[in-house]
């Protein structure tokens, strides 16, 4: 990054503040020295014109409906890669070579099972516990574990806290989901892929074997490569935040996790679910379109529009094709997915979400391919804080460089 310097008027006051520019994207003017020259400050609570550091992990441009992780467009690392050299790239900054990504692929398959006494500590939660109230406490909890790894100016730890992270949240996840139904934990099965190995923990049983489908374990790798990370969101933002008084990787991502829970952020694709139950039919649709237009009405389509592109998302599109994959798969007829097609429909031919760029976001087509591979919506946002991991780990592990 560059900076040069620039006159700025506020009422009668002319002041110098630097400019900086970077590799990609608009000037930033830092407002660093802004009080002290001016006694004012500067009000954006929504981070809408402000960057809260300076990045070298994902660009985002909303308008042209742009994602690139380290500089590679998200349509070829989904199309092209898998999850794990997508965690890769965002902890190195380059795509992994084969033996690099074998490597590294040995590496995260050696790390994910837990501490056997982690199971005992799921014990005391409630059978109906919600599965993100486990993944904050479980994974804030493997500070609690694992000590030789929590001193994040230590580059040796930050790297080995981000591989325990990596291969570890898919195990906790799956383990939130089996207490939730009374089942036995699955231990990791060391010869599937990241993904597969995911699915196996989720579905298997011991008493029955479990074959894991390629095209579900294609669409869910999928899904965690598209929600890996989105620069400054709310959870990121959450874990720099927590990581700047330079507590824990473990404690810091927990706090993350907390952030993405809610409806606006990672809650959405369950909040989708939700709605979708609650229509039920193709036929109340037009009574739900109105509820989201009447300005009286707090009601909004869930999984419609997004902060930041305003024109299309670009993840959204592949998620869509990965959707219609998986239906295909498996022959799937769901009340709910047949809302969720007629809702979309509409809603591409409706005015006001022409005018407004409401067009559906990823977690509209993220939902409906969950809940036809099986996982109940309970599960979906616990998927997303997988995904997010490989990102947020990437923090930290760069905290020497101003990713952090
Ligand atoms: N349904 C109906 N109207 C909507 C919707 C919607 N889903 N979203 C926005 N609008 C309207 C809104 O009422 C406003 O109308 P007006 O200009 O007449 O006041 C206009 O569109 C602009 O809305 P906004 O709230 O200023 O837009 P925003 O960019 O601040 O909001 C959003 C973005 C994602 C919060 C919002 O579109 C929304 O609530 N969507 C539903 C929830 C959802 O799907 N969230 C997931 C987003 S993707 C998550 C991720 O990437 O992690």
């Amino acid at each position: 990054m560059t900076a040069t310097s620039g006159s700025f008027h506020i009422g009668d006051k002319s002041i110098d503040l630097p400019v900086k520019h970077g590799t990609v994207g608009p000037d930033v003017v830092d407002i660093g020295k802004l009080f002290a020259q001016t006694g004012m400050f500067t009000y954006d609570p929504g981070f809408t014109s402000t960057a809260s550091c300076e990045s070298k992990i994902t660009y985002i441009d909303g308008d042209a409906g742009v994602l690139l992780y380290r500089g590679y467009p998200i349509e070829q690392l989904a199309e092209h890669g898998d999850f794990l050299e997508t965690c890769y790239l965002l902890l190195y900054g380059e795509l992994p070579t084969a033996v690099q990504k074998a490597d590294f692929d040995y590496r995260i398959t050696r790390h994910t099972m837990v501490h056997e006494q982690m199971a005992r500590f799921f014990q005391g939660f409630r059978r109906d516990a919600h599965p993100m109230a486990v993944m904050v406490a479980s994974v804030g909890a493997l500070s609690a574990f694992y000590h030789d790894s929590t001193n994040i100016s230590d580059p040796k730890q930050r790297m080995i806290a981000s591989t325990r992270m990596i291969a570890k949240i898919p195990t906790l996840a799956a383990m939130a989901y089996k207490y939730s139904i009374g089942q036995p934990f699955v231990f990791p099965k060391n010869d599937l892929d990241y993904t597969s190995n995911f699915l196996r923990m989720c579905f298997a049983v011991p008493c029955e074997d479990y074959k894991v489908n390629p095209v579900l374990s294609r669409a869910l790798d999928r899904i965690f490569i598209l929600h890996a990370d989105h620069e400054q969101n709310a959870s990121t933002s959450t874990v720099r935040l927590a990581g700047s008084s330079g507590a824990n990787p473990f404690a810091c991502v927990a706090a993350g996790i907390a952030s993405l829970w809610g409806p606006a952020h990672g809650g959405a694709n369950e909040a989708v679910l939700k709605m979708l139950a609650e229509i039920g039919t193709p036929e109340r649709i037009p009574r739900y379109i109105a509820k989201a237009k009447d300005k009286n009405d707090p009601f909004r389509l869930m999984g419609f529009g997004h902060r930041i592109y305003k024109n299309y998302d670009p993840r959204a599109k592949i998620m869509q094709r990965t959707t219609r994959e998986v239906l295909n798969e498996l022959g799937a007829t769901d009340d709910l997915l047949d809302v969720a097609i007629e809702l979309e429909r509409i809603a591409l031919h409706d005015d006001y979400f022409i005018e407004k760029k409401l067009y559906p976001n990823i977690d509209f087509y993220s939902g409906i391919t969950l809940k036809a591979i099986g996982l109940p919506i309970e599960m979906f946002t616990a998927l997303f804080a997988v995904a997010r991991t490989g990102a947020d780990s990437a923090l930290h592990r760069d905290c020497d460089s101003a990713d952090r």
